[in-house]
């Protein structure tokens, strides 16, 4: 079974995707840039979320209206860079739930060990997007939803800037039952682990550390 991956070709996506990718745009504009991306994202990822039926009152009469159960829906943040995408979806996931799963790279295998582990309890009612700019070897992905799975989740959805074949390979010969959300699939990985063309290290970027 080989899994979905959906790819939000929005014009607003692409443009400011483009942005992000340029050498030089700033740690300021990059953060702003990933944010609004974010948010777009998040409205994509959310479109088939289930609506439950509420009474409210407008000021000309009672109605029965439509709720998402935003305290259902955790967010887990892949640390350190999954924190820009977390900002962006918070802003209109505001009952969101977050959860953080810490990995760290390998530099020499390029493999994922985990260093930190949080997320909110009663997981078997929660509908978890796990977010992380960029799914490169997959690795850091697979280990973190690996974890994720651990706690019974009633969904897992993945969301990422950029991907590649490689990386959705990896993913998704793991956990074909895990979409994934992506503004590009760019061409391939190159020998230490990033994405070409890409946009660099997105952490460093995000954060200006280097
Ligand atoms: N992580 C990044 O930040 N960039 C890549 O290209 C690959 C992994």
């Amino acid at each position: 079974m080989s899994g979905q991956v959906f790819v939000i070709g929005h014009p607003l996506v692409q443009h400011k995707l483009t942005l992000m990718r340029m050498k030089d745009t700033s740690t300021s504009s990059f953060r702003q840039l990933l944010r609004e991306i974010s948010v777009l994202l998040g409205y994509e990822v959310c479109r088939d979320m289930p609506l439950t039926m509420t009474e409210i009152e407008t000021p000309i009469a009672p109605m029965m209206a439509p709720v998402l159960d935003g305290k259902k829906i955790v967010l887990i943040s892949i640390l350190r860079a999954g924190g820009g995408i977390l900002d962006g979806m918070l802003e209109i996931l505001p009952s969101a739930r977050v959860g953080h799963i810490g990995l760290y790279r390998d530099p020499k295998t390029l493999t994922a060990v985990e260093y930190y582990f949080k997320v909110p309890d009663m997981m078997a009612d929660r509908d978890c997007i796990v977010v992380d700019p960029m799914l490169a070897t997959g690795h850091s992905a697979v280990a973190a939803v690996d974890r994720l799975k651990e706690t019974g989740p009633r969904s897992i959805k993945f969301v990422c800037l950029l991907t590649c074949p490689e990386g959705i390979r990896e993913f998704h010969s793991h956990h074909p039952d895990v979409p994934i959300y992506t503004a590009s699939i760019d061409i391939k990985l190159n020998d230490h682990g990033y994405i070409i063309p890409g946009l660099g290290d997105a952490g460093d970027r995000l954060f200006g550390t280097k």
